[in-house]
């Protein structure tokens, strides 16, 4: 067999074992051969020299329709959630479908660049001509052939706020949204936030879609909308295809509380989401001394099985000015906030921005480095995956469906004690 492409001494990562160094084969899209020293020739070949060999990242939580808009109309000046949404609520007003598509690519870009090659986006569909929505589902289908995009109908403002809201979230599903979301905390009553989330499950069912609720992002101890996730999971016994995201109050709970929800929650076997980057920023604004940290419990839902994985969230945006889109960087911010420093620990933070988040995704039929799997993978400079966390350098090479979509050569350093640098 003639291969399109084969890469030659690369290393698979692995987390227990030290790896060794293969070559594998791309045909027609596939993985088609991972072999020790793979004898047929193929159009292209690149020597990888025993670099790291890892599936793609996976950026499994995104607001790509407000992705680099920071400072327009207005700063965040008070960093708040609460400002954010003000804030997003004035910008979205002159959104258009050209305005979301130029900004979403051209993140969708710099993250492949980065390594991702998958996406679980979210469309504010509380604005009245959904154009987002309309923006993020074209670019879904064009950008296919390199980037795999999925996207959550997103009721920003609530589903009961607003009397068009609920009809909004249900269009939007109409129209070929993958998941369907919604934001608890945020309707006007605790009584209509329950009932929005049962409004999710039962949207889900009917139109076969997956869950992702943006639950309980606020510091509040008593938002408890997350037990109503967990209840209604073990009632349709779909947890697998139900996302809680975020779930920052989770990270006040009282102990005795969140113990016993613990127990509800491997009974529902829902995914978990956390954003550290920007939840170390936005939460804890009304504490004095101690400040809270603003993350979920990760290192107890990792330790009690619990699929966890690391979102960015925003990207220079009304709620989150910096950032690049980086996983590696989401990882490095969870490792500090959850405490996850221990080597197994680091490691586990590099599964939640892939294999983790690849089961969130439900995307794990197209994932990981095997024979008969789209030829999606990136190719690391680090010795490790401890290594590309601690470093955060982008990728060598980003293979996406048998093609190279993305090189970076590494920046070199000269040093000379004498300051003969050049
Ligand atoms: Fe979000």
């Amino acid at each position: 067999m003639t291969y399109d492409l084969v890469l030659r001494r690369g290393r698979l990562i692995t987390f227990d074992t030290e790896s060794e160094s293969v070559d594998i084969g791309f045909k027609d899209g596939l993985i088609t051969a991972i072999s020790a020293d793979l004898k047929e020739s193929a159009d292209q070949e690149l020597d990888l020299n025993e670099k790291l060999v890892s599936p793609p990242f996976v950026e499994s939580h995104i607001h790509l329709d407000s992705v680099l808009t920071a400072g327009q109309p207005r700063w965040n000046e008070s960093g708040t959630l609460f400002e954010g949404i003000k804030i997003w609520g004035d910008r979205k007003r002159e959104i258009s479908l050209e305005d979301v598509k130029n900004r979403a690519l051209t993140m969708l870009k710099q993250q492949a660049a980065q390594g991702i090659l998958f996406v679980r986006t979210h469309a504010d569909v509380s604005e009245p001509q959904l154009i987002a929505l309309q923006a993020l589902l074209e670019l879904r289908d064009e950008v296919k052939h390199w980037m795999t995009v999925q996207v959550v109908a997103f009721p920003q403002d609530g589903i009961y706020s607003d009397s068009q809201n609920e009809i909004l979230l249900e269009k939007a599903l109409e129209m070929g949204a993958d998941a369907v979301g919604g934001i608890p905390h945020y309707e006007l009553t605790r009584e209509d936030g329950v009932r929005s989330v049962k409004r999710v499950f039962e949207l889900a069912a009917k139109y076969n879609r997956l869950i992702d609720i943006h639950c309980d992002e606020i510091d509040d101890e008593q938002s408890r909308f997350l037990e109503v996730v967990a209840a209604e999971a073990i009632h349709t016994q779909i947890g697998n295809r139900v996302t809680a995201s975020h779930t920052t109050a989770f990270g006040s709970y009282n102990n005795a509380y969140a113990y016993k929800l613990m127990g509800f929650l491997q009974r529902a076997q829902i995914n978990f989401i956390a954003n550290p980057l920007i939840n170390i920023t936005l939460q804890g604004r009304a504490d004095s001394y101690p400040k809270r940290r603003g993350v979920t419990r990760v290192k107890e839902l990792w330790q009690h099985g619990l699929n966890v994985s690391f979102g960015h969230d925003c990207v220079q945006d009304p709620w989150y000015s910096l950032g690049t889109g980086s996983m590696l960087d989401v990882a490095h911010m969870g490792v500090h906030i959850c405490h996850m420093t221990g080597r197994e620990e680091v490691n586990a933070c590099y599964q939640m921005v892939t294999q983790n988040a690849a089961k969130t995704l439900h995307i794990e039929d197209k994932y990981g480095i095997a024979i008969g799997k789209p030829a999606s993978l990136i190719v690391l400079n680090e010795r490790d995956a401890y290594d590309a966390i601690r470093i955060r350098n982008q990728p060598r090479y980003v293979v996406s469906q048998g093609k190279i979509v993305a090189s970076t050569i590494p920046a070199t350093t000269s040093f000379s004690s004498t300051g003969n640098c050049i």
